[in-house]
């Protein structure tokens, strides 16, 4: 008998998923990351409660729905549906999964900011931000595009372009408009609510030293108390989506203020129907634990707002906050061009077997925020390898005999062979393993004990032992089959948590009641009666995967504006106001380049513009009699005397525009960036006048 530890009170969330996307692979690192953990946790006898909800709120809902023509409550049911069903076919198992658009959440959030108010944490100032006047909505960054101040790229974002990399004020973007109405946005004045985080720092600092952070995670805290933290601006004007403020119309909260109460909330709910007391777990002096798995994106806000939030309106803070990094796919960001934009409803409809993913997953993960790759060529090899050819392999080539020779009976010799007990003193450093997040080695581990068994299993050629006569060979094969299944049983017990419906079917198939962590003690008693063996698994077939990424591209170009993606990393951008997401590739075609006429140019004039703080006036020449006037704006880094005589490239095509000191009739090439620039390119000596560039 074990000796009797109390079991721990733990509390988990996964990050809630916005509710105006689908969920995708890059998500799903996340929820299999947790639902392992929490599975492993429940394993060892733990008392777990995992929650999570849908992130409801926002502007970027609103407006889909607006859209969309229906309400944002019906949007977000609709989603919260198609997410749930998605988990859930995942095998992510919530022990209650909700949404911020809750009665409980309403309370609470609005409990929590009276409590911050009572203690001196919020104040009003007034501030200044674009409005559209044709929708009568102030618009957040996200949603004003205008023309890039640094390159002059059409339709860029309020906040930075997608084709020079610069980031900027919106006030600087050339020709401003609502991406709402299309309006020109005007600028307005507001009251705005603050909490006051500036007055958080030394608590913040201590929170961060005690234990709660991940190495890299802390650094990157260390760098935000460098640049000093500033007030969090909480509130948002009507029309929103969300809660209204207390005692004050027309203001809202801040999606971002809401969505992690929503952790609370959930549990309030789970309290509710499960007569749990909510105090024990969330309560100032609470010993429970409470842990929030999140992606390196949102740490900003779970490292610095979330326990300060709690801090100051009297709740517990987390344990510890365990952060993971993205997701790639073939080594490059999710791409809807290269098919590998891929919904957790696309792999489901294709490749069927959630498992082979989070045994993928598993093998990829440990406890950094490093990204992890998702190959598809390596996915496939990784998985019929290890689960087909080495995990099942054990009783699929020895179960039979049990079954046909014996009547399913098990012969336990009253000593095992020397793998079984190696295998066993394996459940130590594979139960430290998955604590603490370092799956890849816990499954390191458990092949390495697969191969183990196998080679047992080889050695003893069941096969060959069938065919002998005899009692004594007879006596063998029975022993050597029953080991076999003993050595599976354990190894299936290390794989649950990973793979919990396969080895589902294999406590069935093995006549056991339901593995727990300490099943290791266990051993099957000898005559234990087996259930008929039947395929556990099949390999994945490479072709699915072909058709997977295929039909994703397919779909891009049924819809040739890639508008859930992108509306979807809007809203990354909108509501977190951090820019962790740069944007993916988007593939041209070749004919799309070659509509591009590039041409070497001599820059025979060069010229301040009066007026003009960043243009230089140069006229080139391409040869084609009629030299052209183009406005560039390098005039930060170039004295017009030298640039007089030199060779460069230019758009020769760019359809003229009128700009304040006349016309533009082209584009030249230059490359800047934060760390420098503008500079502008010049071919290589040889190269003439006129010539195409291609
Ligand atoms: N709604 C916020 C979280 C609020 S928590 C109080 C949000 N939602 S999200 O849908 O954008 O992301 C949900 C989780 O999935 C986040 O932890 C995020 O980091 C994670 N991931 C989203 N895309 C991902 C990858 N491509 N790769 C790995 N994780 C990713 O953020
Ligand atoms: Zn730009």
């Amino acid at each position: 008998m074990a000796t009797a530890i109390t079991p721990r009170k733990i509390l988990v969330t996964s990050a809630l998923p916005y509710a105006n996307g689908s969920i995708h692979l890059g998500h799903l690192v996340e929820y299999i990351q947790t639902d392992i953990w929490v599975r492993f946790q429940k394993m060892q006898g733990n008392t777990v409660h995992y929650v999570c909800a849908d992130d409801t709120h926002g502007t970027p809902i609103m407006l889909r729905a607006e859209k969309e023509g229906i309400t944002p409550e019906a949007l977000i049911e609709a989603v919260h549906k198609e997410h749930f069903a998605d988990f859930n076919e995942f095998l992510v198992e919530f022990d209650n999964y909700y949404s911020t658009n809750a009665p409980e959440n309403k309370v609470l959030s609005q409990g929590i900011y009276k409590k911050l108010k009572a203690n001196g944490k919020i104040a009003t100032k007034t501030i200044e931000q674009f409005y559209d006047p044709v929708k009568n909505m102030f618009l957040p960054d996200r949603f004003i595009k205008g023309e890039c101040p640094k390159c002059h790229a059409k339709d860029q974002y309020g906040d930075s372009c997608e084709v020079c990399g610069a980031t900027y004020n919106p006030t600087e973007l050339i020709n401003a408009y609502s991406a709402v109405s299309g309006a020109a946005p005007v600028r307005k004045e507001t009251e705005h609510y603050f909490f006051k985080l500036s007055e958080c720092e030394q608590f913040l600092k201590d929170w961060t030293r005690s234990g709660t952070l991940q190495g890299e995670a802390a650094n990157k805290m260390g760098e935000w108390f460098e640049n000093g933290l500033n007030d969090w601006d909480i509130s948002r004007d009507a029309p929103y989506f969300g809660f209204e403020i207390p005692d004050a119309p027309g203001k809202y909260f801040y999606v971002w203020l809401d969505a992690p109460i929503g952790y609370m909330a959930s549990f309030k709910k789970l309290c509710q129907d499960q007569g749990l007391d909510f105090d024990e777990y969330w309560g100032q002096d609470s010993k429970t634990e409470l842990y929030h798995f999140i992606g390196k994106d949102i740490l900003y806000f779970h490292a610095l707002f979330w326990p300060a939030t709690l801090e100051f309106s009297g709740y517990r803070k987390p344990t510890q906050i365990f952060a993971h990094g993205f997701l790639t796919v073939n080594g490059e960001k999710m791409s809807k061009s290269r098919g590998t934009f891929i919904t957790a409803r696309s792999y489901l409809d294709h490749i069927k077997n959630p498992e082979y993913l989070r045994y993928y997953y598993a093998a990829k993960l440990n406890s950094t925020m490093e990204d992890i790759d998702l190959n598809l060529e390596d996915f496939v090899a990784r998985v019929n390898s290890d689960l087909v050819g080495k995990y099942v392999n054990i009783a699929s080539r020895t179960a039979g005999f049990i079954n046909k020779r014996f009547d399913g009976k098990l012969l336990i010799p009253s000593t095992h062979p020397s793998s079984v007990q190696e295998i066993k003193n394996s459940a130590k450093f594979i139960a430290e393993y998955y604590e603490s997040r370092d799956y890849g080695k816990a499954l390191r581990e458990i092949m390495r004990l697969a191969d183990l068994a196998n080679a047992d299993v080889a050695e003893a050629a069941p096969w060959v032992k069938a065919k002998q006569e005899g009692d004594s060979a007879k006596i063998e094969l029975h022993w050597d089959c029953s080991s076999a299944l003993e050595m599976f049983r354990l190894l299936s017990l290390y794989l649950k948590p990973v793979l919990p419906k396969l080895v589902g079917e294999v406590e069935k198939f093995l006549n056991i009641a339901p593995l727990t962590w300490q099943s290791v003690d266990d051993s099957f008693a000898d005559g234990h009666q087996i259930n008929a063996y039947q395929h556990l698994i099949t390999r994945i077939d490479p072709k699915s995967i072909e058709a997977m990424t295929e039909v994703n591209k397919e779909n891009l170009q049924a819809t040739p504006t890639p508008q859930p993606h992108s509306e979807q990393r809007h809203a990354v951008h909108q509501q977190n106001e951090v820019h962790a997401d740069l944007p993916e590739v988007e593939y041209i075609s070749i004919d799309d380049f070659t509509k591009v006429d590039l041409r070497i140019a001599k820059i025979v004039n060069a010229e301040h513009v009066e007026g003009a703080e960043k243009l230089l006036k140069l006229t080139l020449d391409i040869g084609e009699g009629n030299p052209r006037q183009v406005f560039a704006g390098i005039k930060s880094a170039y004295d017009p005397a030298t640039l007089v005589g030199r060779l460069t490239v230019m758009v020769a095509n760019l359809a003229p525009r009128k700009m304040k000191f006349g016309m533009s009739e082209g584009m030249v090439l230059a490359a800047s960036d934060e760390n420098g620039g503008p500079f502008i390119l010049s071919p290589d000596a040889g190269a003439q006048l006129g010539m195409r560039v291609k």
